[in-house]
């Protein structure tokens, strides 16, 4: 079925002075997909994801969201299109409750003001998303590593976006708050959201991506399906060129 990505990069690079952090960068985020953006470091994973966060600009190309060419002059603006980035560093506040988190930065939203409708939308949010929070009015401080992944993912949906980027959602955690933020993954996937995870965890990667992106010197060196072994995405990422993985990649391209 046919249907128009939300989010579409052609040609998109990035240079910094002399480096070139992305170089001609094509790439469609669908509604309800998990997209992963795998890559060695300085691959530009980052970079890229700070292009579509407002932080960096273009250097050249065209960044269209539902179909309209737009900028994103600033991580607000981004925010405002519906581009929401949850960063490694979660920059939840330790001593706050979770209530509190969820709507920091969110003055402007209609709870804002309304302690009890604000407790109730994070009822409402995190129940939406499964999570397995204890209480709203627990400090951050309580939680264990992946509560707060959660939180901070919840955060990020509370102006209703249509894709929310991840950067290394499961870098810290172990086994099972790993599994817990891969289903939490899923389900806002299945709200419908385009999701871009970066991660480093292979397995994470093919247990919940839709497709793998793999980045390689700033260039998209293929185009996978999570059915795509470990040796092959490896193989893509450090740039061997076996036989394999160019047969896979011209079968998906
Ligand atoms: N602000 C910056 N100024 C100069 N060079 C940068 C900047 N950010 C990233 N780079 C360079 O761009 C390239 C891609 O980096 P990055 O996007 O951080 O890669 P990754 O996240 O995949 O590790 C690297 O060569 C890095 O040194
Ligand atoms: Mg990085």
């Amino acid at each position: 079925m046919a249907q128009e990505p939300i989010l579409s990069l052609r040609g998109v690079s990035k240079k910094f002075g002399a480096v070139s952090a992305l170089t001609d960068i094509e790439l469609d985020i669908n509604p309800g997909e998990v997209v992963a953006l795998v890559g060695d470091n300085g691959a530009g994973k980052s970079t890229l994801i700070k292009v579509l966060a407002g932080v960096h600009q273009p250097t050249s190309g065209v960044i269209r969201y539902e179909g309209r060419e737009v900028s994103m002059e600033s991580p607000a603006a981004a925010m405002r299109l519906g581009i929401a980035t949850v960063y490694q560093d979660l920059a939840l506040c330790e001593n706050l409750d979770v209530v509190a988190n969820l709507f920091l930065g969110h003055e402007l939203s209609p709870y804002a003001l309304d302690e009890e409708a604000m407790e109730a939308r994070s009822w409402t949010l995190l129940q939406e998303l499964a999570a397995r929070i204890p209480s709203v009015r627990e400090p951050i401080a309580s939680l264990s590593g992946g509560q707060r992944q959660t939180v901070a993912i919840a955060r990020s949906l509370i102006t209703n976006p249509r894709i929310i980027m991840l950067d290394e959602p499961t870098a810290a955690l172990g086994v099972a708050q790993t599994a817990e933020v891969l289903n939490l993954i899923e389900r806002v996937r299945d709200k419908g959201l385009g999701v871009i995870m970066i991660s480093h965890n292979m397995e994470d990667v093919r247990a919940v991506a839709d497709r793998i992106v793999v980045l390689r010197l700033g260039r998209n060196n293929g185009v996978f399906d999570r059915s795509t072994s470990h040796q092959d995405l490896v193989a893509a990422i450090t740039g061997a060129t076996d036989n394999a993985v160019t047969r896979r990649m011209e079968k998906l391209q």
